[in-house]
């Protein structure tokens, strides 16, 4: 199964085109049977991912944290977390990965670290005023006796953004209490996470995913959030914050194959956007804008179309999400009257259309699979999982949840363990799942989908594979009704995508090579894509 690559021989582009994993590992495979997925899971599963066709995995954060944030808190980022196993065993994962032509890309938290870091400890240790504390953001209040935050900033996670210790200081956290924000211009943050970068680089990672990454830089002035210029907000998208990106860019071209930089920029304005993705800077970005719009042919052409100008003005590869560990599962999402994403409106008793859901997002894994770039596949959208929307309130874990008094769902129903068998034990999974499955889970299973060339992973399997020849093949939009998307990729290949209720005539070609839905009288059903050959194959 090898095909030879290895982190310092491969092309160096190997990422322009790339398939990428997300593997989320509590939730992948459990070895050890104690209900919590770990490294060895996945060790025992890379076959499946390379029958898949991936080029690379994704890791959500592996490092040893106490989960007060799904291990978005790290408490030591050199070693993993003992729940999902040791640093040898991620050596061995890293190492098995590439003998299957697969790399690794781990995940950095460079906003915050967890409350239990040494580094804070230290600083709690301190008192006001200690240079232990100057590696984060402690300040008095304001009010009389300090009994005021010293901002009205409010917490990602919601609630105020500051948390008040008993000596009467408060500190920073943009999302929980239990993850203080860290200071940027405090010169030990800075190395630190340089050497952190080396540490996993040398262990073989061929890049790292960056959490949070407009919001490490802060005003020290701490002024209100209010009407401000580009690039003046207090803590989001600070123009300093390009200087970090731009030394991390170094390190990861120092080394025989150059690293690549994967932003977590969540940033309205595409200009400000692109400026993460300058040639100097990060390798690429998770396309939020794609990702959050709604099921809408006019709306997903807008986006397509700003995505392709705005990364051609940069020449960094646009990329294409449908979801990740934070967001609502397609398949739930697609099949809600308003199938566009926000956190603010994700609200218990929202109904969906699941069968229709389920159709719409097999063919937006069409869609997103021709289009030119990146593809980023989150665990479980190849088996058309939905989510979760009943776990019971006992199991939730999610501080999204808990700190909105339960008014947001969370995000665990995307999060629950994957199924492997269509019956048996946890479904395969390994022990009782430390988030339930649905009792009907069998048939989402790869077991039951290995044996159905229907299946949604049947469908991923073969389209990423055909996806290999489409590399650089230029883009063109091929005229159509307002209810259709159809575009050319090269002189060989068009993608049709039918978003009305009535069939769509499709355009002359020569084959149809893969459908989300079977053709009717030569037509594409509505909710539907077909990839299609234009001129018959050379054979
Ligand atoms: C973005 C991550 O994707 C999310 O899961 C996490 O909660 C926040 N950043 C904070 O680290």
């Amino acid at each position: 199964m090898s095909n030879g690559v290895n982190v310092s021989s491969g092309p160096r582009n190997w990422w322009r085109n790339a398939v990428i994993y997300q593997v989320y590992p509590r939730s992948f495979a459990d070895a050890n049977g104690d209900g919590t997925g770990d490294l060895a899971g996945v060790r025992s599963r890379l076959p499946y991912l390379a029958r898949l066709g991936v080029d690379a995995l994704w890791f959500t954060p592996w490092y040893r944290s106490p989960q007060n944030d799904g291990g978005y808190d790290v408490a030591d980022y050199r070693d993993i977390d003992p729940v999902l196993g040791t640093v040898e065993d991620a050596e061995a994962l890293i190492a098995e990965a590439l003998e299957m032509g697969i790399r690794t890309i781990v995940d950095i938290v460079p906003n915050h670290v967890s409350s239990e870091h040494e580094w804070f400890a230290e600083a709690l240790a301190a008192a006001p005023g200690d240079p232990a504390r100057d590696r984060f953001w402690f300040r008095d209040g304001r009010g009389e006796s300090g009994e005021l935050p010293p901002t009205e900033w409010t917490s990602s996670f919601s609630g105020p953004a500051w948390s008040r210790l008993d000596d009467g200081q408060w500190y920073l956290h943009l999302f929980a209490p239990e993850q203080p924000d860290l200071n940027w211009s405090h010169p030990d943050v800075v190395a630190e996470h340089e050497a952190v970068l080396r540490f996993w680089y040398d262990r073989g990672v061929a890049g790292v995913r960056i959490d949070s990454a407009s919001m490490l830089v802060k005003d020290p002035d701490l002024p209100e959030v209010g009407d401000h210029e580009p690039g003046g907000h207090p803590h989001n998208d600070r123009d300093g914050v390009h200087d970090i990106y731009r030394r991390w860019r170094k390190i990861a071209d120092s080394y025989a194959q150059p690293r690549v930089l994967v932003g977590e920029v969540w940033l309205p304005e595409a200009d400000r956007f692109a400026r993460y993705l300058r040639d100097d800077e990060m390798h690429m970005a998770f396309n939020f804008d794609f990702m959050t719009r709604g099921w809408d042919a006019e709306t997903l052409r807008e986006s397509i179309e700003t995505t392709l100008a705005t990364h051609r003005d940069v020449g960094a590869p646009p990329t294409w999400v449908l979801s990740n560990h934070d967001i609502t599962r397609p398949v739930t999402r697609y099949g809600r009257r308003d199938s566009s994403f926000s956190f603010e409106t994700k609200r218990f008793g929202t109904p969906t259309d699941l069968e229709r859901g389920a159709r719409r997002a097999r063919a937006a894994a069409l869609l997103t699979a021709a289009l030119p770039g990146v593809l980023y596949v989150y665990q479980g959208d190849e088996l058309g999982l939905p989510e979760v929307e009943d776990l019971p309130a006992e199991v939730r874990e999610d501080p999204m949840h808990h700190r909105s008094g339960g008014v947001d769902p969370g995000r665990d129903g995307c999060r629950v363990p994957l199924p492997w068998t269509s019956g048996g034990k946890a479904f395969g999974f390994g022990g009782p799942p430390w988030l339930p499955q649905p009792a009907d889970w069998g048939r989402y299973a790869v077991e039951s989908q290995l044996a159905d060339p229907d299946s949604t992973l049947s469908l991923y399997r073969r389209v990423i594979g055909l996806r290999r020849e489409l590399r650089d093949a230029d883009f063109a939009w091929i005229p159509t009704d307002p209810q259709v998307l159809a575009f050319r990729r090269g002189e060989d290949l068009t993608c049709v995508v039918n978003f009305g209720d009535a069939p769509a005539a499709l355009p002359d070609h020569a084959e149809a090579l893969i459908a989300s839905a079977r053709l009717e009288d030569g037509r594409l059903p509505g909710d539907a894509a077909v990839w299609l050959r234009t001129r018959p194959s050379h054979q």
